[in-house]
């Protein structure tokens, strides 16, 4: 250990990830991590398995895996549970998603037929457009969480676990605004004693899990994790908590186009997304509310990222559209399209037509992986409260109160990069390389 390193506790025995929902996201994490366990399938598009990371300078020729250079659980020590409202179990659930095809679920059918989910926490006034059997019942909201709190220790005991963390994979949920019972962590745990309509189910998972010494990370863009009671609670646990939003298809090429042009300085006057998803999640996001949610966190990447107050030849008037569209027959394969308006040299105009055929699930399987990974990794370094460094992981980055989010995924990249570094005691890489020229 150099001087400047952090100490980082050694990830011994298993992880146990809790994930809730047990939809097509969450199950082809559990299935891929089974496959690729199995040495069925290889982990592309993980950085947590596949990346790697240069250290030094240029010319040391240090650039180790990610895994080789920080301590992260393995795929083999990973425990799943899952919440939902179906009782289905990961192999059904998978099935049904329609995601990875049976050639690939039957190899790993045994350990998928084993994982069943518990009863959810569940209010069809947040997600209005499913209803399921599979769903807890309690006195109010706080006897909801202590539900899940029981869970979480009945898995941790049955699986003797030290660790675990929270991902949330299930439905969006209808946006909330913000609403003074979130200001607090007393008045919030009032508020659920009370039953207070503003806690929406998600916030519940949140709390059972932050109070049970478990990271939390949320992967849709409910805004769950982002109120000030919740902060409050993970810094007074010491727990990392991290979201919102899997930045993985039409937002994840959108903060890859979008710094590219402000680069080269070429002005921007519309950007047009739409999307037609045939999952589930489509069926969910088809209802007002919940798309409400979802638009929100699709929208403010432009904006942060284009500045239009720093650039108001460029940027002040981009006309900028989200539309998704739920259509049944493409399942889980999404396509999308973005036309944008740009011009250049003396304001002619110019267009940009982009057609991304991909596989919503695919896309954010690893991402989950990688989510579960690192905020394993920030607990056991110390790290609580806000992960901005994981930024990169999501379409709304949440952020210390007064800071605004960074969008551009190659700055998201070096600062979780450098974010690893420092926890090794390894020089921050800056790129000034004038050392190079001496
Ligand atoms: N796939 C992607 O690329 C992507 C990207 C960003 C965000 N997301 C978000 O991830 C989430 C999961 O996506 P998906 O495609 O797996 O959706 P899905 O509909 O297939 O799965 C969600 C599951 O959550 C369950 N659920 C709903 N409310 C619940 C609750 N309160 N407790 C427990 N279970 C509950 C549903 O029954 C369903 O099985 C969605 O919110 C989606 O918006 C997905």
């Amino acid at each position: 250990m150099t001087e400047k390193e952090i100490k980082i506790e050694e990830p011994r025995g298993k992880l146990g990830v809790l994930l809730v929902g047990l939809g097509a996201v969450a199950t082809t994490v559990v299935a891929g991590a089974e496959l690729v366990r199995n040495g069925f399938a290889k982990p592309i598009g993980s950085l947590t398995q596949m990346g790697t990371i240069r250290l030094g300078k240029r010319t040391d020729d240090r650039v180790p895996k990610i895994k080789e250079f920080v301590p992260l659980a393995e795929i083999k020590d990973l425990v799943f549970a899952a919440w939902d409202i179906f009782p289905d179990n990961a192999y059904e659930a998978a099935m049904k998603a329609g995601v990875l095809q049976s050639v690939d679920l039957d190899k790993v059918r045994r350990q998928l037929e084993g994982l069943q989910p518990l009863k959810a926490v569940f209010s069809r006034d947040y997600v209005k457009r499913l209803d399921g059997p599979n769903v807890k019942q309690g006195k109010n909201k706080m006897d909801l969480a202590e539900q899940l709190m029981q869970d979480i220790a009945e898995f941790k005991k049955a699986n003797t676990l030290d660790r675990m963390v929270m991902v949330w994979c299930a439905s969006t949920e209808v946006y909330q605004s913000p609403d003074p019972v979130y200001e607090r962590l007393d008045v919030f745990e009032k508020a659920m004693k009370e039953n207070h309509p503003a806690i929406a189910p998600s916030m519940i998972y949140a709390y059972a899990a932050l109070q049970s010494g478990v990271p939390f990370a949320n992967g849709a863009p409910n805004v769950t994790a982002d109120i000030p009671a919740m902060s409050e609670l993970a810094s007074k646990n010491n727990m990392p908590i991290s979201g919102k939003d899997f930045k993985s298809g039409q937002t994840f090429l959108k903060t890859l186009i979008a710094p590219g042009l402000k680069a080269k300085q070429l002005g921007v006057s519309g950007w047009f997304s739409t999307n037609i998803l045939g999952n589930r999640d489509g069926e969910v996001l088809d209802e007002p509310g919940s798309f409400k949610s979802k638009e929100v966190t699709k929208l403010s990447a432009l904006e942060y990222i284009f500045q239009p107050e720093l650039n108001p030849d460029l940027y002040s008037d981009v006309y900028h559209k989200v539309r998704i569209n739920y259509y049944p027959p493409r399942g889980d394969n999404k396509e999308s399209w973005d036309n944008i308006d740009i011009f250049g040299w003396l304001g002619y105009p110019m267009q940009i037509k982009v057609n991304f055929l991909c596989r919503d699930s695919i896309l954010a399987a690893p991402i989950v992986l990688d989510l579960a990974l690192f905020m394993d990794l920030a607990q056991r370094s110390g790290m609580k409260g806000i992960q901005e460094w994981l930024s990169f992981y999501y379409k709304s980055p949440m952020t210390a109160p007064g800071l605004y989010p960074e969008h551009d995924v190659f700055i998201q990249l070096m600062k979780l990069k450098n974010t690893l570094r420092y926890l090794r005691g390894e020089d921050l890489i800056t790129h000034l390389g004038l050392e190079y020229y001496d």
